[in-house]
């Protein structure tokens, strides 16, 4: 067995008072990797901009190289250009990487009439499934083996299907989409996704070409056309950092304002700190919050237009810091608490339940992991040694050390490279204390 290297990368944060400033997000990790697939079903090159530094767009990019795709990236704009694409085949080495693999294989069976794609990955925030996926590519007349290393599909002309989503899954949506615009015929998908970023998606295959129409009740509808020209897009702001950074500025008393994402993207995260007593401006191209003092809230998340799952980390470290009884209820993931220990090493008083403490009624009875937490606020939280389980969680550990009394160090942090712009010197901006640096593996890393 391979040991452990004696050190690993870690962020250094010493609190330094109430965060204050200015931060400017870009587009979306989960809107610009979207992007770059659907790419590939152009027969001219398309360019995307407002791109984040991310780790997954990397991977994404070495990805659609590794097809055959010619992939420039000019500081954030990225062209691509699908014509070369040779190979069936996303290389086994990406497996685990990342959930954009299956993303792929609608496209690759337009281009090449054949597909292999490695195991999905991801963060580790429950099964994951990809039945939603599977089901919707057999109907529109892919053949799919499953095997241990990934999934195999083969298609001669996909046609139009009616799909109906068991769930609104925002992946399997971009899925059903991204097959069905090259396909012979109408595909009427019921049950879509809505969220920004599907409907950002939606309008770039419109803009490539796609007949695409957006109905009430979660439905597209989408007839099939013979090709798709390459097209230019400019992504929309992240709205997971943005309300990340509002957050920082709340939990530590100060106050962030947050340029590039639009109120729209942002209206349920803002409601919601509304009602605990946040304050805000609000203009065309920013958005600030602060509080005098903050109360507590009973949340749960929901698909668009609800509270996002993605936002619930960063809530629940608010939570700690507003005195009084606050509940969080996650309903889009089983397994979404896995930070909430490190949290509560750091002072805070979390209590977890596997038992729906809202509206919403649970998709996961029976599984043992909680879905629910109750939190004690307002205990002060000191700094420690906390290793990153995912992307979202790992980012609360920050917050909460920005609001903690003394050092804290933070493991684990390829996951937050994965997913956020420019953390670092976006922390700095603020007034945080923070750097990296290379600290001895923690025994159980
Ligand atoms: N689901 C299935 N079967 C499927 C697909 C989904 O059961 O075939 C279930 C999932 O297990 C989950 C629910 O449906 O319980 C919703 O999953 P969804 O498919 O909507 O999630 P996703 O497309 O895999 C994207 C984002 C997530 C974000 C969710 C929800 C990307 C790459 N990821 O995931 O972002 O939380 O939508 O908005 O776009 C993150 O950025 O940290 C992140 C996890």
């Amino acid at each position: 067995m391979e040991s452990a290297p004696a050190t690993t990368p870690a962020w250094i944060v010493d609190p330094s008072g109430p965060l204050r400033g200015d931060v400017a997000v870009r587009g979306s990790k989960n809107g610009i990797t979207k992007h770059l697939v659907a790419s590939m079903l152009g027969r001219t090159p398309s360019t995307i901009s407002n791109s984040p530094d991310v780790g997954d767009v990397d991977i994404t990019i070495s990805m659609l190289e590794a097809l055959g795709c010619i992939v420039h990236k000019d500081e954030d704009r990225i062209t691509v250009d699908p014509q070369p694409i040779s190979s069936s085949r996303v290389p086994l080495r990406f497996s685990g990487m990342n959930r954009i693999p299956i993303l792929m294989v609608g496209p690759l069976l337009h281009c090449v009439g054949e597909a292999f794609v490695p195991l999905v990955g991801g963060d580790d925030i429950g099964s994951r499934p990809i039945d939603f996926h599977v089901q919707a590519l057999e109907k529109m007349g892919a053949e799919i083996i499953i095997t241990d290393e990934g999934l195999e599909a083969k298609a001669g002309q996909l046609r139009g299907a009616h799909i109906e989503l068991p769930y609104p899954s925002v992946g399997a949506t971009e899925t059903v989409l991204m097959t069905a615009v090259l396909a012979k015929g109408r595909t009427v998908l019921d049950g879509a996704a809505t969220e920004p970023e599907v409907i950002e998606l939606a309008l770039f295959l419109q803009r490539m070409g796609a007949r695409i129409e957006m109905r009430p009740n979660r439905r597209f509808i989408i007839d099939g056309v013979d090709e798709l020209n390459g097209a230019a897009h400019r992504l929309k702001g992240d709205r997971i950092e943005a309300f990340s950074y509002l957050v920082a500025g709340l939990i530590t008393g100060g106050e962030v304002r947050v340029h590039g994402c639009t109120q729209e993207r942002l209206v349920t995260a803002i409601s919601t700190l509304h009602g605990m007593g946040a304050r805000f401006e609000i203009t065309d191209s920013s958005v600030s919050a602060w509080a005098d003092k903050l109360s507590p809230a009973a949340v749960e998340t929901d698909t668009h237009p609800g509270f996002m799952t993605d936002w619930q980390s960063p809530m629940v470290a608010l939570f700690t810091q507003c005195d009084g009884i606050s509940v969080m209820y996650e309903t889009v993931y089983e397994n979404r608490f896995t930070y909430v220990p490190a949290l509560n090493k750091m002072g805070a008083e979390i209590e977890m339940y596997n038992t729906a403490l809202g509206s919403i009624d649970s998709r996961f009875v029976g599984s043992t992991t909680p879905c629910s937490v109750v939190v004690r606020g307002g205990s002060p939280l000191k700094g420690t040694e906390v290793d990153v389980p995912d992307i979202r969680g790992g980012f609360a550990y920050v917050l909460a050390a920005a609001a903690a009394e003394g050092t804290s160090t933070i493991t684990g942090t390829h996951h937050l490279d994965r997913g956020y712009n420019q953390p670092i010197e976006n922390f700095l901006e603020l007034g945080l204390n923070i750097k990296r640096a290379d600290v001895a593996t923690p025994a159980e890393a």
